[in-house]
This record gives C-alpha cells, structure tokens and sequence, in this order.
C-alpha cells in the first residue's frame, strides 16, 4: 500500500555562501491540512531553477542514506526539498508516463531529478556526492498534473502503470549520466510519452550534438582542395554571395558546425596568391555546397578580385571548415539570441538556418537583432523574413542607423537609434519558453547569445549584456584583440627573427605588439595566411631554432617543430624556415 506520507511547500529565497548568491525553493516546511494542486503544483510552492509541477521523494530512501553515510544528523522527509513524501513505493517500480492517483488529483511521472549544486548545499555534501546519488536511482521523480484536486497527507496513492515502452526513473537517471549514449537508445526515450521537458531538452540535446558531431566528421580533407563557383548573386551593391562547389562533380562538401569559416586560397591574375577566410553564410545537412558571402571593402585585395574577377566556373582553393564561434545546438534547448552588425550577418545566417534544423519538438525561440545602416546596406532580409514568416519562433528586430528617406518605420526597419540595453529588452518582452506543456517567463539572463560585428560593437553589446545579468558564459563571439590584452601581461626579452629562405632578418620586440606573421610582413615577406587569429593553419611554418610562445593557445594542433605565424611570439632569438 502506498501512501502519501507528508507534503512540503517552500518559496523561492536568496542565499549566499562565501559571497556568492543564489536562488533556491529548495528549502521547505511542511503543509498540515489539505493542500490544492494546480497545473503549476502545489498552491503556494515556488521554483527557483527546475521548473517541474510536483518533486516526489520515497521515504524510505532517507533510511538508505542516513546508513550510507553515516550522517551525525540523520536526514528525514523533507530534507531533499521534495514536495510529495511517498511511502511504501521506490523508483524502481515506476516508469516514465505512469500515474500517481490521490483522490481527485492525478500526477504523471515526468523525470529524475538531475541533482544541481544548490541540492549539494542543502545536504552539507561534497560534488562527488551527485553522481553518487544518481547513480543509485534513488533520486526521487518529477510528476506533472494530469487532473487537479485538493490532497491531505494519509491519503492513499494509487499506482497505474503506462501501457506503452518506457524506462524506470533509475534507468533513466544511470542513462543520463553516460557520456556516450547511443543513438537508437536516445530516440527511443525521447518518443516516450510523457517524459519531461525537461528531461526530453536533455535527451534532444545529446542527440543534436551527436548528429552534429557526425555530420562535421564527414567528407573532411587536408590541406587546400579546388573548389568551382557554382553561382554568384548580388546581395546589396557592396555584398556578393558565392557557391562553391566541389570540382569533382557529384562529390559532397565536408559537414560543418554553423558559424564555422572556410579557409581560401586565390590565385590573382599576376599569379600572385593570397588567403582569406569568409564565414559560411549558410546551413545545409545535405552538404551539396558552401555559401560565402563577401563585402567589397574598398583597398581589399581579396574582395576585389571577387567581386570583380571572380566567375562562374572559375576555382578557387578552399580548406575544409573550421572556426570555434559556434552555435552550441548540443547544449539542454534555450532561447537564443543573435546579435550583429553589418557584415557579421553572415555566420548568423548559418546558425538561424542550424537552428532551425534542431530535433526539438517545439523549438526555443530565436531572437535576431541586427544592425546596418539602411535598407540599401541591408543584406539577406528577404531570406530572413521568409523564414520568420514560416516559424513563429522566430523574431527580428532591424536598426537601420541611418535609414533611408524612402524607408518605413516599422515595415523596412524597427529602430533608428543604436542598440541599447532597453532595446533588447524590449526585443523580449515575451521571452518564455515551453516547459512541461507550460508557457514559462524568461528573462534576458536565461538566453544565450551571439555577437558578431566590429570589435568595438560585439565589446558594447558584452556591457549591455552584463548590465542585463547575463553571465559571460551565455555570450559567444568571435574573438577579438586576444592578443593585445594577453601580450601586455607578459614581460618578454627583445628577440632577432632570422628567416631562413628568405635570408633575411628582423629585431622583435614586446613594445612592437607583433605576432611573428606581423614582423614577417613588416620585413617584405608575404607569407600565407587566413583567419590571422589562429584558427585555420594556413600560416603555419617550420621553427628550425629557438622557442616561440602563444599568448592565446592557437586553437588548431601543431606537430612538433611547427609554428603558427600568426599567434605566435619570439620566446629568445628563433629561426623560422619561411
Ligand atoms: S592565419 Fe589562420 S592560423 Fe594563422
């Protein structure tokens, strides 16, 4: 016979333990009488971080650790934060999609707890404790309210099994704890009926990261490979995209993440060749050809050629996909946010696209803020407004900063004044998400965002950001003058670079702020290069002497003996082979 023991009822608090704050429900007391339950859960009880209806815990369970770890002050109902204390029943015995009937008030199991570090708080115990405690499925469940009622503490608890394939709350808990799930498994637990949201934003994740992983695995090669322009189109007057497909008719292009970059190589008419890496504007699983798209900037040797040499036909050389600015579509679904400026655009169009393509059953929403000048520099919004207009989660906000005479408030662009705190803001005023069937506000704080666009832009939109709580760990942008703030901590020995090819030599030092690419530049050398920030290894070089040192750890792997021109610095007097 299962009964239900005792109910607890908390409200969300503020603590703080050496300095640093958190919110938390966990803390609960116990409720005498009869209690209503809602869709939400129990009247009265807040959530702080897991936003499921009703938290159920076995009684027993507290006996199992009280032994387990020998507590001074034994735990008792209520310890763990749970709102329901269910006896003469453990997890083992219930499935994902079975029910709870008290009295008028029917509960379905949603989920485990996946223990947090506030749980860790609240019993006094160590991180090693939450794999501990997950692992030994005694982890309690979460129950979502199927019909609402009044329940009182003796009542009875009636157990009615699902009919369809599940799992049980421990399997699902152990489950949860693998790093490498397989896949079958992954679609097998997400198509259960009644798994939780939050559990199923788990379960989805795992599974877009493993698809992702796969997809950006294939058709990889090395080095520089031809590429053939399959077609050229005229975004704005300064902005051209270009499809390149592989030369060898039939083949696929290599996966990749969005946000990632192409390296590539192209041979001017004077032979001459230089390298660049462009953004991949695009998203296609189907991997049948890249999209570039490429700003005419006015003493821009590579941009010239493309916008004025470049044909149909013609090939260029290109390195497979690289670039850690990525959409993080492997992480538990939360609302995004894209933020750019200009020709930053391009990388945001690929993770729109991404984005788009997750498994999610309903997708988090996708804010895009993008800024340009006006309506004559403001590239890809048919594009993006088509997608806008067949998925209703997605949302645009467009600055023109200096709008055209002929332009529209509120039809070519949403602002005219430069982006603001107040205006993200109010960009998601109805930010929520679904949760649990529910609709659930959220705030600025609980997105995650992604900047692209000049340096001092993505460095203003950081501080409107932190002035709206964002953590620094929810902001993604391409990195920016790593160099400079990492090189002014150092305190390095003036160096002689001796280029060995070249026969030629050159004095390096720390007030000069040159990386080795730099100084070779300076010296009439022209060394290839692409991303100049460490990313792509085009100018990657052979160190026959010496030691170099990299402020910002290059994010590529070297073999020994190699150097990369650009994030590199003379450690003492080095000899390079260019
Ligand atoms: S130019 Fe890309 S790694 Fe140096």
């Amino acid at each position: 016979m299962v009964k239900l023991r005792a109910i607890f009822s908390g409200i969300s608090q503020t603590y703080s333990v050496d300095g640093y704050s958190f919110e938390t429900a966990i803390i609960k007391q116990q409720v005498v009488g009869t209690v209503q339950v809602t869709d939400t859960g129990i009247v009265g009880n807040q959530v702080a971080n897991h936003k499921n209806a009703v938290y159920a815990y076995c009684s027993e369970n507290y006996a199992y650790w009280n032994r387990e770890l020998d507590l001074a002050t034994p735990w008792q109902c209520g310890s763990i934060g749970e709102n329901l204390s269910l006896q003469g029943l453990d997890e083992s015995q219930l499935r994902i999609g079975d029910f709870l009937q008290i009295g008028p008030v029917l509960l379905q199991v949603s989920g485990c707890r996946a223990p947090c570090e506030n749980f860790l708080w609240r019993v006094a115990q160590p991180l090693s404790f939450l794999a501990k405690f997950q692992s030994s499925g005694r982890t309690g469940f979460y129950l979502e309210v199927i019909s609402t009622g009044l329940i009182e503490a003796g009542m009875l608890v009636q157990h009615i099994a699902c009919q369809h394939d599940s799992i049980t709350v421990p399997e699902l808990a152990r489950f949860l704890m693998q790093p490498q799930a397989e896949a079958q498994e992954l679609d097998r637990l997400i198509a259960i009926p009644g798994m939780g949201q939050q559990m199923l934003s788990a379960l989805v994740a795992a599974r877009n990261l493993q698809i992702e992983k796969a997809l950006v695995q294939r058709n990889r090669w090395n080095g520089w490979k031809n590429f053939v322009v399959s077609d050229i189109v005229s975004e704005t007057e300064q902005i051209k995209s270009f499809y390149l497909s592989p030369a060898v008719p039939g083949e696929q292009v290599a996966g990749y993440r969005a946000g990632q970059f192409l390296s590539c190589r192209l041979t001017l008419p004077n032979g001459k060749q230089i390298s660049r890496c462009w953004s991949i504007s695009s998203y296609d699983e189907n991997l049948q050809r890249y999209r570039i798209s490429v700003k005419r900037e006015e003493l821009g040797e590579a941009s010239s050629y493309l916008h004025q040499q470049l044909q149909i036909g013609m090939q260029i050389e290109v390195m497979a996909p690289s670039g850690y600015f990525t959409l993080k579509r492997g992480e538990v679904a939360v609302p995004v946010v894209l933020i750019s400026a200009g020709i930053g655009i391009t990388p945001m169009l690929s993770m729109l696209k991404a984005h788009l393509a997750r498994l999610d059953k309903r997708l988090p929403t996708l804010y895009f803020i993008h800024s340009t000048q006006n309506k004559v520099t403001h590239a890809f919004r048919q594009e993006v407004d088509t997608l806008v207009a067949a998925h209703a989660q997605l949302h645009t906000h467009y600055i023109h900063t200096q709008p055209s005479l002929d332009s529209l408030l509120g039809v070519d662009f949403d602002s005219d004044q430069r982006l603001s705190s107040q205006c993200i803001e109010s960009v998601m005023a109805d930010l929520g998400c679904w949760f649990a069937e529910k609709w659930i506000s959220l705030g600025p704080a609980d997105c995650q965002y992604y900047l692209c666009g000049p340096d001092s832009f993505q460095r203003d939109v950081m501080r409107m950001l932190e002035q709206l709580g964002v953590a620094p760990h929810a902001i993604f942008h391409e990195s920016f003058d790593a160099k400079r703030m990492s090189l002014s901590e150092l305190q390095l020995a003036d160096a002689s670079v001796r280029f060995q090819q070249s026969d030629s030599s050159a004095h390096w030092s720390q007030s000069s702020d040159m990386s080795l690419l730099e100084l070779a530049e300076s010296s009439g050398l022209s060394p290839n290069f692409s991303c100049r920030n460490g990313h792509c290894g085009v100018c990657r070089s052979t160190l026959l002497q010496g030691e170099v040192i990299y402020p910002r750890a290059p994010a590529i792997s070297l073999a020994a003996g190699e150097v990369l021109l650009c994030c590199a610095i003379p450690k003492g007097d080095v000899t390079l082979a260019i």
